[in-house]
């Protein structure tokens, strides 16, 4: 965060105020690690309060489990453990960068994995998690542990497969994480993720900020009137860097470095390259009752779709299963 030169010049004035400021700035700055940044995230994150196009009961179903299971019942976990998962429980599995752990909650409810180790570098993350898992009472199923996942080192086929949602774009080291999956998956082994993989940094090329900007000008003004801004502009990478600095690292590397390691045996790209952004600050005006609110989603997706199978948009979001390679291959 940096401070103005009028700002400065006017504490330089005012010394108490001025050590008031830079120990505000200070702290600002620690919570600017991405470990800062999610303790001081994940409770809106897992009570639903920070709503994105992701929470939207419409989206999912109608949207989003459609192209992925094609089936409005079959969320994403439901279909890989159907179509990938032969005979659960699998022995071990492993969750990379799982926050407040929904997702290994589900693996154990779902009967998918005996045991399960989840890693995440926020510390609040973490404490949260097997707060959860406790109250659950499935905390001896799930060993949860602070990690920076970019210095990972695992042992060898270990796991049955490997989960990520919504990480694996939050991370810098993507070659040795996945050099480390590779190894630490048992022969046939599985990766799976839902992620975001649309620009890093979040550097939309213009045409989609405009596409962006055309649908969030048409939103009603009664959804719009909470957002804090009356345009989307692009995202400066330095300001991207100090709220977040693990906000979108590498995401367009996500797939391409994949697929020079892995097999790739399910991909299913499933938009957000409008909806995302458009969405962002909205989704708590939007009323699931309201016929009319409905409807508007259903357009905001349809024409988003209509980009994508156009060939205009890449999809920004994906489901993938990827396989671990035969020896030798
Ligand atoms: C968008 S959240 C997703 C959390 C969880 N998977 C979910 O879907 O609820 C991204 C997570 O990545 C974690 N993260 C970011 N950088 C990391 C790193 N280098 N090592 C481990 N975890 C990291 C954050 O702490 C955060 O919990």
């Amino acid at each position: 965060m940096r401070m103005s030169r009028w700002l400065k010049r006017w504490l330089s004035g005012r010394p108490r105020l001025r050590g008031v400021a830079l120990a505000l700035r200070r702290r600002l700055r620690a919570a600017s690690s991405a470990g800062g940044h999610w303790d001081a995230r994940v409770h809106a994150v897992e009570s639903g309060a920070a709503a994105g196009w992701l929470d939207s009961e419409l989206i999912e179903r109608e949207y989003i489990r459609a192209q992925i299971s094609g089936d409005r019942q079959v969320d994403y976990l439901r279909h890989f453990l159907r179509r990938h998962v032969r005979d659960p429980p699998v022995a071990r599995a492993l969750s990379l960068g799982c926050g407040g752990g929904n997702l290994e909650r589900a693996l154990v409810d779902l009967g998918a994995t005996e045991r399960i180790d989840a890693l995440d570098l926020s510390e609040e993350s973490i404490l949260l998690a097997r707060r959860e898992a406790e109250a659950a009472g499935i905390a001896g199923r799930i060993d949860y542990r602070v990690q920076d996942i970019d210095q990972l080192e695992l042992p060898a086929a270990e796991y049955d497969f490997v989960v990520a949602k919504m990480a694996l774009h939050h991370f810098q080291n993507l070659e040795h994480i996945y050099d480390q999956i590779d190894r630490a998956l048992v022969p046939g082994g599985l990766l799976m993720f839902n992620e975001f993989v649309g620009p890093s940094r979040f550097q939309w090329a213009p045409g989609q900020l405009e596409l962006m900007n055309r649908l969030f000008e048409r939103l009603p003004k009664e959804i719009r009137k909470r957002a804090p801004y009356t345009r989307i502009y692009p995202r400066a990478e330095e300001d991207m860097i100090a709220t977040d600095p693990s906000e979108a690292a590498r995401s367009a590397e996500v797939m391409p470095l994949l697929r020079q390691r892995f097999d790739v045996v399910e991909h299913k790209p499933y938009g957000g390259s409008l909806l995302h952004i458009v969405l962002a600050d909205v989704m708590d005006q939007i009323d699931p009752s309201s016929e009319s609110h409905r409807s508007l989603l259903r357009s905001l997706c349809e024409f988003e779709k209509a980009q994508i199978d156009s060939g205009a948009l890449a999809s920004d979001f994906a489901y993938v299963v990827a396989r671990k390679q035969a020896a030798g291959a």
